[in-house]
């Protein structure tokens, strides 16, 4: 399992000095580069940037290339090491490319993101999506080390802060009672660190019992099934969901069904409709796909 380290992104020299490596490239994608590179920049070591088209759609086979392209072409060896710097999809495409560039690279992952600093940066899970499939190819393959640092929160809007906010109820809900309580009282737009590396030891703990997901860590894919339903249904509206929002949704659905399976109370249901309504509104599916274009 990589080591993660929950500290201000300051000390990433330091950190780096741990590794031996020929030469570095930070992975970027247009937003990183505008908002984090600037501030974590002074404390890199000499390196060259990589960049790639921010978003989902962009986590693709085509950045693969631009990547494989710009390692290829600066001659980077079998010691090279890759910084990925961003949210889920650099950690993902960043991860998988330096999984098969020479056979395999060092890399690191720095989530810039709450849902990537608590979900897509750890647990080894690298890849792209591929025809209409999300993480069709990919690779487990874990980081030398996650560096997690919640003033990165800063170059976030609210929502992206609330999408990142239901994977930390999702750990809550899969297995810790306490975790999910205090996070029912929660300001999103105020994430403390302590609450985060909480919710990474949870999942820590699933990938550490099953890190190729044989069976238990599909525990994580709690509302993920209904959630990216909804999420891509309602691509391209107006309407559109962020991921970890059409998650919250996902999983308040999945509750249902097992409330009708007899698999969970009825008062465990409530409260967690309370909570996703609290928090993330009302989804109206059939309104909302009105202004599907
Ligand atoms: N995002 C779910 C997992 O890492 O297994």
């Amino acid at each position: 399992m990589s080591k993660l380290y929950f500290e201000s992104y300051q000390s990433i020299n330091t950190l780096l000095k741990t590794l031996q490596y020929s030469s570095a490239y930070v992975l970027v994608d247009q937003n990183t580069k505008l908002h984090c590179y600037p501030l974590i920049a002074p404390f890199l070591p000499s390196h060259k940037l990589i960049e790639i088209k921010a978003g989902e759609v962009n986590k693709s086979i085509d950045s693969c290339i631009r990547i494989w392209e710009a390692l290829s072409n600066d001659h980077a060896d079998r010691q090279g090491l890759i910084i990925n710097l961003g949210g889920g999809v650099i950690t993902d495409i960043g991860g998988f490319c330096a999984s098969t560039y020479k056979r395999g690279v060092q890399f690191i992952n720095i989530p810039t993101t709450l849902l990537a600093q608590v979900d897509a940066s750890a647990g080894g899970k690298t890849g792209i999506d591929f025809q209409q499939y999300k993480n069709q190819i990919g690779v487990f393959s874990e980081p030398e080390f996650v560096l997690i640092d919640n003033s990165f929160h800063r170059t976030l809007s609210n929502r992206e802060k609330r999408s990142g906010f239901s994977e930390m109820l999702k750990h809550g809900l899969i297995a810790d009672k306490d975790h999910w309580e205090a996070l029912t009282h929660l300001d999103y737009e105020k994430i403390d660190l302590d609450t985060i590396k909480k919710s990474v030891a949870i999942k820590q703990a699933v990938v550490e019992n099953d890190p190729t997901e044989k069976g238990h860590r599909k525990i994580l894919n709690f509302g993920h099934t209904i959630g990216h339903a909804i999420e891509s249904t309602l691509l391209g509206t107006e309407n559109a969901l962020l991921h970890g929002e059409a998650i919250a949704f996902g999983m308040l659905s999945e509750a249902f069904i097992a409330v009708k399976l007899n698999l969970l109370e009825e008062a465990s249901f409530q409260q967690i409709q309370q909570v996703v309504e609290k928090y993330y509104g009302k989804l109206q599916i059939e309104k909302a796909l009105r202004n599907k274009s």
